[in-house]
């Protein structure tokens, strides 16, 4: 299996540029499954997810075509000659559940495998089925898969969700395009994620209004035609390489178009002590020279602290001066890093939804194991700062949304490297 090799303590100097954001071109790429015409994305990250969510529509009928540019592709779904999204492939990536309200509205019938939990949680998806059902179709379990059949189509309604839920937000956005009148969500997900997949399928045709906000209205249209979207910069790989300085020292500068969407997370670092400057190609990160400072975050659906970079920042704190805690609001079971990073020395104790870190002077590099897609990441910049050598297992975990991770790094003067056994 391959692992990730640190040898910590350097400085981090340098241009990182930012790669298309994963969770917005995973829905993106079902937006495809709509049309008979052509969609050509670009800025497509290149990622174990994505490389699967293709192989899950090209099993649909979807025609997938790469262009001579790696992270250019085109997509054609003349018709859906599959409506099964077997379990084989949805295994790999829970995300996959989004395909589940393209289907149903391009071909009225939609079989899709139950997606399993996955570490951080049991991840159900019984807002996407209410959802779904609201909009008229029959929705029943049976071996393990979710069917889905609205003979007549599917037609508009008022969906009112308990929680936020950006899945589900994305999943029912898809499904009303088609559908046969207005559909409003309310306590619609805010994320950047969304308001990408709705410029996308605006592109397309769709009559969308009120993306970001609280409460989205789409109008069903009787068909939708193919465009051309380049996919939004990942706003939590930004946000995780914003962090690599205040763990190193030195100074990054993060290059992207647009690196809206974290906001929120650059004011809680520089409450930090990080200085942090943007200009119109990117955003520049330095460490002053003062210890971090402590600080107390709680994860919330945008615009508040995101739940992707909650590793990401314990790591931070567990150098900074003094007390912190993180309150992870979204997830039951988010906290798996903690574990690893304390066997670096760091002092993290774990109560509920609830982690008190306490900031220690240093780390020190040990074996460790990734458990999840985040916590890999949150390794990754703890060997940055440990003393000694870090060595990294489960990177499968990493290679799912971070794009050539180590390489980025190592431009920037980061001693590591990947090596498999073999
Ligand atoms: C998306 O997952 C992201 N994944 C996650 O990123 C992200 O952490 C999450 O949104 C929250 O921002 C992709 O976009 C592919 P949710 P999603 O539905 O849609 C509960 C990463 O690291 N819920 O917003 O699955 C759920 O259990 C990944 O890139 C229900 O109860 O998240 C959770 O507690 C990890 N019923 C909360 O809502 C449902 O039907 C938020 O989940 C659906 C969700």
């Amino acid at each position: 299996m391959a692992k990730i090799i640190v040898n910590g303590g350097k400085e981090l100097s340098g241009t990182i540029k930012i790669s298309g954001s994963k969770n917005a071109a995973l829905p993106i790429m079902t937006a495809s499954l709509l049309t008979d015409g052509d969609l050509e994305l670009s800025n497509v990250p290149h990622l174990s997810d994505v490389t699967i969510m293709r192989e899950l529509l090209q099993s649909l009928g979807t025609k997938i075509s790469l262009n001579k540019n790696p992270s250019s592709l085109r997509l054609s779904t003349k018709s859906i000659n599959n409506y099964t999204a077997d379990y084989e492939i949805v295994r790999k990536m829970r995300a996959s559940i989004i395909v589940l309200g393209p289907i149903l509205a391009r071909n009225k019938i939609a079989r899709v495998a139950l997606p399993g939990g996955c570490s951080i949680g049991s991840r159900p998806i019984d807002l996407h089925l209410k959802g779904m059902q609201a909009m008229g179709a029959k929705i029943y379990m049976e071996g393990g898969y979710v069917f889905g059949e609205a003979a007549n189509g599917l037609h508009g309604a008022e969906i009112k969700f308990p929680i936020v839920s950006v899945g589900a937000t994305q999943n029912i956005v898809l499904a009303a395009t088609l559908a046969d009148g207005t559909t409003t969500i309310s306590n619609a997900a805010r994320e950047p994620e969304i308001v990408d997949l709705c410029r996308c399928l605006q592109k397309m045709g769709a009559n969308i209004r009120g993306a970001g906000t609280g409460i989205i209205t789409i109008k069903g249209v009787s068909k939708l035609n193919g465009s051309c979207h380049s996919v939004m910069a990942d706003r939590i790989e930004l946000g995780t390489f914003i962090l690599a300085p205040a763990l190193t020292g030195g100074e990054i500068f993060l290059k992207g178009e647009n690196l809206k969407g974290v906001s929120y997370f650059q004011d809680r670092i520089i409450d930090m002590g990080l200085n942090v400057s943007e200009n119109k190609y990117g955003i520049r990160v330095q460490k002053g020279d003062k210890k971090l400072k402590n600080i107390d975050i709680s994860t919330e659906p945008f615009p508040g602290f995101p739940t992707d970079l909650q590793p990401q920042l314990m790591v931070a704190l567990g150098l900074a001066d003094g007390k912190s805690t993180i309150i992870e609001g979204i997830f039951e079971n988010r906290f798996m890093h903690a574990p690893e990073l304390n066997r670096m020395g760091a002092n993290i104790q774990i109560n509920g939804k609830k982690a008190i870190i306490t900031g220690v002077p240093e780390y020190r590099g040990v074996p460790v194991l990734a458990s999840d897609l985040r916590a890999a990441a949150s390794l990754v910049l703890a060997g940055l700062a440990a003393k000694g050598k870090t060595i990294i297992e489960g990177v499968h975990h990493l290679d799912r949304g971070y794009e050539q991770m180590e390489e980025k790094l190592a431009l920037c003067g980061a001693d590591i490297y990947r090596s498999s056994d073999d």
